[in-house]
């Protein structure tokens, strides 16, 4: 019999006869038994008295024959109360077929018969113990096992807790980092804009220039398939292409290209070196300053200040390019056929100056640009002060602030935001002319 950790507890054995000579040689028998805690009763309902007293009772022996109860009804009862004990009917030979139903009903254990053999009846109780032994531990196992189950599951929500907590705390600390990122990346755009905004009122001959050119590259990047990242690229580096041009005396702003001498052009020229320069010291505007450097190049590689040539040229310096002189040659004509007349212009610049490959995506990204260029003269023109903005009413030339500042360009659309920042300025740099608006409708070709 494998060893059991109850095993060598003391095991409480309760002796029931109506006979005392039978329980006073039985308890002789097994006095000697030094773990055996032995109980008597001289009738079934004593003994059943007796487990309602003692409940950890673990082996019963009755004999069957007694008055008022037999040894059969008493363990039937004492099964009810105490059915983890082991039961033992002690039996005299006559009573044999009752006592094996009585077996058979569960009732007992086993049955010993009258007059017992000393040996057969030690090693029955000892089966008897061992089997109750048995069924205690298997309890207590089933218990341990349970506990640490339930353990288990208090570990495993704690753990879910703390794995929720932590995702929780993970993911504010992220959407407060995203916050602070787009406030960041805000801040830094304005700077840019504030910054375009400066250069246009350097070279007035160009109002908007720098914003315009802005606005179709990103059209074009957006045409070309390239990724958010580029076209936040592409959108900086028109706002800030021409920003070397500061540095200009304004003899040399106030001169066209063709009647520049040698050394004034070589200063022109110098304008893309000194901008890439003047914004070096920003790690974030590096990739910025190599298009604004490569600005001039020429497809054909006579252009400045490198002669590359080909895709040798950043595509987003080939790109500017491209818009930028497109944007130039748009304020040489009316603006009833601007945009048809640039495109036109542009037509011997492909392959040599500029990248044939982007032909398309430049007219594409102008016609979408400067739609309002075309728009039918059905349309209701009108003069607005900043109160009688409206959201949606389109602005027909650029809007300056009293001291020249470039607030709006022509072809903008007002939104609310729109209208908020003309109403503030107005308040501390007001400007005197009305406010040229039309309609948006959908009458534009
Ligand atoms: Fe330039
Ligand atoms: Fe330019």
């Amino acid at each position: 019999m494998s060893e059991l950790e109850t095993e060598n507890e003391e095991l409480k054995i309760l002796l029931v006869d109506d006979e005392v000579n039978i329980t006073k040689a039985l308890r002789r028998l097994l006095i000697d038994v030094d773990c055996y805690d032995i109980y008597i009763a001289n009738s079934g309902q004593e003994a059943l008295d007796l487990i309602a007293a003692e409940p950890d009772i673990g082996v019963i022996i009755s004999d069957q024959r007694m008055p008022e109860m037999t040894g059969v009804e008493f363990l039937q009862q004492a099964r009810v109360l105490v059915p983890d004990a082991i039961r033992i009917l002690l039996t005299g030979y006559a009573d044999i077929e009752a006592s094996i139903s009585a077996i058979n009903e569960g009732a007992v254990f086993r049955y010993l018969t009258k007059p017992w053999d000393d040996e057969i009846l030690l090693k029955a109780i000892a089966e008897a113990a061992h089997n109750y032994w048995l069924i205690a531990e298997n309890k207590r196992l089933n218990r341990l096992v349970l506990k640490q189950k339930e353990e288990l599951q208090q570990w495993n929500d704690r753990l879910k807790q703390r794995v929720l907590d932590q995702t929780a705390q993970i993911r504010a600390k992220g959407d407060e980092l995203a916050l602070i990122n787009q406030q960041l990346r805000g801040s830094f755009e304005e700077t840019i804009e504030a910054l375009a905004g400066l250069i246009e009122m350097r070279d007035r001959r160009a109002p908007g220039h720098c914003r315009n050119v802005a606005e179709l590259v990103t059209v074009m990047a957006e045409k070309l398939g390239l990724s958010a990242a580029e076209k936040g690229q592409l959108h900086s580096a028109g706002l800030l292409h021409d920003i070397g041009k500061i540095a200009m005396s304004d003899k040399l702003l106030g001169k066209s290209m063709t009647d520049l001498d040698t050394k004034e052009l070589h200063e022109y020229q110098n304008h893309v070196v000194r901008g890439q320069a003047a914004i070096n010291m920003v790690p974030a505007l590096h990739e910025i300053g190599v298009l604004i450097r490569h600005h001039h190049e020429r497809f054909d590689g006579e252009g400045f200040p490198d002669k590359l040539k080909g895709k040798a040229i950043p595509l987003g310096a080939r790109i500017v390019c491209a818009a930028d002189m497109f944007e130039r040659k748009l304020s040489q004509f009316p603006e009833s056929a601007a945009c048809s007349s640039a495109l036109a212009e542009l037509e011997g610049e492909w392959g040599q100056s500029l990248d044939p490959e982007l032909r398309l995506v430049l007219e594409e990204g102008a016609k979408k640009v400067y739609s309002y260029l075309n728009i039918s003269t059905t349309v209701r023109e009108m003069k607005v002060s900043p109160r009688g903005l409206e959201v949606g009413m389109q602005l027909q030339h650029d809007l300056f602030s009293g001291t020249g500042v470039l607030l709006l360009k022509q072809g903008a659309t007002f939104d609310e935001n729109a209208i908020g920042a003309v109403q503030r300025c107005f308040m501390i740099d007001p400007f005197e002319q009305d406010i040229c608006v039309l309609l948006k409708t959908d009458e534009a070709e």
